[in-house]
């Protein structure tokens, strides 16, 4: 057990039931005044009818702390201060020392995790959105992964419904040849918006009729199965995944060619999912339309909030596929886990979707699916990121423009080795910028801040792993020392210490929340915590105790950033 929080938690929650006659959460948390601390006489008061410090002592006098802590008091109204012992701290890094798991504890049980990510649109740019569904759904299968749990990727990409007709004929137009090579290079946009122009017009011009006219009769060739135009359409998709593939290999996430299972893989369920409501007596006409009405959903003007699986035209649209997904995935891929990571704006789609799986008893415990919504990107504007024509920023410009000023922060002289490290520091600056804010929320986009050596960023982080590294070349050290306890005496070395034995907590919470920027909270404070250690405590000019001491902590503190940064998917450079 390398878990010190948990550990203190346990023996506290264990006083505490005995003082409360009941559970009671001991609220142990980190503190300014003392390593930890807890407050759970505090919300116990009332219940109890008693003075919180009163409870609070009582319950330091039943705790059985005495091989953990060197001090346990009461302070304020009713804290308990909690001043681990270094013994105890030296053993349990120690211990953590010996492992490769970090502290991390296997999973109560392996859940088989389904995530829904990155989700491009054939023949079209990927956008921010899709940058930050990529990311977040990539550190979603890293860790969760890492952890024990089985994964499975899905790229539900949007390759489907009526702007096809409109593509084909486009390509029939350019060439076949000439358009497969225009979108593998990834020239998605330029394709699209020719087709678009050509259906609607622009500014300065109306649609081409014929064309819009041809484009509709492709729709129907399309849906009927047509041999020509299902090859076509096969070209779209298959030149399409060349390029996202492309795109993936740069940003090194794992998704690979096996993982597309976009939304036309599910066309031939789409009847029975409608039937299956049917049967169950979920569905309702509304205006043609086939609709069920979620239960909690309700409009501006109170109506309920209908859930479209069949339009009035008889075609099924976004919803009906995803009441699909979920079906497929619990059934079929048994899922007990499913995570559909996209933007916020879909919340109310998905919520939706989940309660209609639930009502539909599809969907039910201990199965579960999540929303992982996020916020937008911005411009240091402080507006929807755009480039300068206005139009959706390209995800892979702004990555290669990443690395290119990423070239300026390295020292290394060899052109090749140089880029490779370059890489590494731009791409890790994109990812750590994205996943280092709360989930939720928007950011805005902005290339000095993300790649500037102080604060939370990623090469602050790689550059104190790299940091660590050299410290083990100058001192020509290969064999990490192996102690039962390390010794430690300076303030600093606790404090790394009660840092390096947070990290399995941390990502405990993180498998469970996917809010990413909590790891990346506790790396940057790890980091922090290195920093101020390494300026007060000489390693390689020490002692040999000492300085074995250290270098165990040195080890840890690097092997722990290491995979935190793989955990979010970044990776570290051997040198900066
Ligand atoms: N292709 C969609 C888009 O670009 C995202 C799909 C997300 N996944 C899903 N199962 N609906 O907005």
């Amino acid at each position: 057990m390398v878990n010190l929080e948990e550990l203190l938690r346990e023996r506290l929650a264990v006083a505490f039931r005995a003082v409360a006659g009941t559970g009671v959460d001991p609220v142990v948390r980190r503190s300014q005044r003392a390593d930890f601390q807890a407050d759970g006489a505090l919300a116990l008061a009332r219940a109890l009818g008693r003075p919180p410090r009163d409870i609070a002592t009582e319950v330091v006098g039943r705790a059985d702390l005495a091989d953990l802590c060197a001090l346990v008091e009461v302070a304020g109204p009713g804290f308990i201060n909690l001043t681990v012992s270094d013994a105890a701290l030296g053993r349990m890094v120690a211990e953590l020392a010996a492992g490769d798991r970090l502290g991390v504890q296997p999973p109560a049980e392996r859940r088989r995790v389904v995530v829904d990510y990155s989700a491009p649109n054939v023949a079209k740019e990927m956008h921010v959105g899709h940058l930050r569904s990529t990311f977040i759904g990539d550190a979603a299968v890293r860790l969760l992964e890492w952890l024990g749990h089985e994964v499975v990727r899905e790229n539900h990409i949007g390759d489907w419904g009526t702007p096809f007709g409109m593509l084909i004929e486009h390509l029939l137009d350019v060439g076949e040849s000439e358009a497969a090579h225009e979108l593998s290079v990834g020239d998605l946009d330029g394709f699209y918006k020719a087709a678009r122009v050509k259906f609607d017009g622009d500014a300065e011009s109306d649609g081409d009729t014929a064309f819009a006219e041809r484009s509709r009769r492709r729709v129907v060739l399309l849906q009927g199965g047509d041999e020509t135009t299902r090859r076509l359409w096969h070209t779209l998709i298959s030149e399409s995944e060349k390029y996202f593939m492309t795109v993936y290999e740069r940003l090194d996430v794992k998704l690979t060619a096996t993982d597309f299972a976009g939304e036309s893989y599910y066309n031939d369920q789409l009847a029975d999912v409608v039937d299956e409501l049917d049967r169950l007596g979920l569905l309702r006409d509304s205006e043609g339309a086939k609709c069920v009405f979620p239960a909690g959903f309700a409009g501006r003007d109170g109506e309920p909030l209908p859930l479209i699986v069949r339009k009035s035209d008889g075609g099924f649209g976004y919803a009906a596929t995803d009441l699909a997904t979920i079906r497929h995935r619990i059934r079929n891929l048994h899922a007990d886990r499913m995570l559909y990571v996209v933007g916020l704006p879909q919340r109310l789609h998905f919520e939706m979707v989940f309660q209609t799986a639930r009502e539909a008893g599809w969907l039910a415990p201990p199965v579960g699916a999540e929303h992982v919504g996020f916020g937008s990107i911005l411009g240091t504007d402080g507006k929807l990121l755009r480039s300068r024509a206005g139009v959706a920023v390209k995800l892979v410009d702004l990555v290669d423009e990443a690395v290119r000023r990423a070239e300026a922060l390295v020292k290394e002289e060899d052109p090749a080795v140089r880029a490779e490290i370059a890489r590494k520091v731009g791409v890790g600056a994109v990812k750590y910028a994205d996943l280092s804010t709360e989930r939720g929320k928007d950011y805005v986009f902005d290339f000095d801040r993300m790649l500037s050596f102080d604060g939370n960023t990623a090469p602050y982080l790689q550059y104190a792993h790299v940091r660590i590294r050299s410290i083990f070349r100058r001192g020509g050290i290969d064999a990490v020392p192996v102690l039962d306890e390390v010794a430690l005496k300076e303030p600093a070395e606790r404090a790394l210490a009660i840092e390096l034995l947070a990290f399995g907590a941390v990502v405990a919470e993180v498998a469970r929340t996917l809010e990413f920027h909590k790891l990346a909270g506790y790396l940057y404070r790890l980091a922090t915590a290195f920093t101020a250690f390494f300026e007060q405590c000489p390693v390689l000019r020490a002692d040999p105790v000492t300085r074995d001491n250290r270098l165990v902590l040195c080890d840890l503190t690097a092997r722990t950033l290491a995979r935190g940064l793989d955990l979010l998917g970044i990776e570290v450079p051997e040198r900066m």
